[in-house]
């Protein structure tokens, strides 16, 4: 497994500066996370590909779009051509995700399925083998700023070993309540990539938050 990797949320950012939330990330993420939501899946509403766009023309670190929209394979071409470099949908939008994640793998994205806490991890077993990356939700999908659901954390495993017993490595993403006082726990638990966002954005100095988070990743 590669090293592990900082995956910074703009969702709490300034967004009537972007551009500086997003330079405030530089040397120090190794993916930006975005949060795209439609007021359908999740009982809020963000932003589209025009926003990535603009995103997309300020920095190049990749892009790493988690779709919480009821329909991800009507637009996530239009994600795919604003910038996006991963792309995560969610099994609970997408139950048969075979189709998606192969249409996303050959335009040349990693693709990702992403599980809410209340969804059981044995749900994505079937088709670990076609998937890039799991995006493990540990809160409830919607908003930033919320408290981590520690039980999800047992599915980082769960996939692992679901994996390794196809004769695979999985790259796990953990979205939801990471901090620095709990991120260690996040990253004993199997995490490869960390998101973070209240953590970093709502920090007095969201650069220093999210170096200090930096340090903790590299120290492993
Ligand atoms: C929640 C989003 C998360 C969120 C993370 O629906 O998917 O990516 O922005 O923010 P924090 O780190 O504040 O939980
Ligand atoms: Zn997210």
């Amino acid at each position: 497994m590669a090293v592990r990797k900082l995956a910074p949320s703009i969702l709490n950012a300034d967004f009537s500066n972007l551009r500086e939330a997003i330079a405030h990330l530089n040397g120090v993420a190794d993916v930006i996370h975005l949060d795209v939501m439609d007021g359908d899946f999740v009982p809020n509403i963000t932003f589209g590909p025009v926003v990535v766009e603009a995103i997309r023309s300020v920095t190049d670190l990749p892009l790493d779009i988690h779709l919480m929209i009821s329909r991800p394979a009507t637009f996530a071409k239009d994600f795919i051509k604003a910038g996006a470099d991963w792309v995560s949908f969610h099994i609970e939008a997408v139950p048969e995700p075979r189709e998606l994640l192969e249409q996303l793998r050959e335009k040349g994205v990693l693709a990702g399925v992403a599980i809410n806490p209340a969804t059981p991890a044995s749900v994505l077993f079937e088709c670990v083998e076609i998937m890039d990356f799991v995006l493990v939700m540990s809160v409830v999908p919607g908003f930033g700023g919320q408290e981590m659901i520690v039980d999800a954390l047992g599915k980082i495993a769960e996939l692992k070993e679901a994996a390794t017993a196809r004769g695979l490595e999985l790259e796990v993403e953990v979205d939801g309540g990471v901090n620095i006082k709990n991120m260690r726990m996040v990253i004993d638990a199997g995490a490869d990539v960390i998101v973070a966002g209240s953590s970093i954005y709502a920090a007095p100095d969201p650069r220093q938050a999210a170096l200090e988070m930096r340090a903790i990743l590299d120290s492993y």
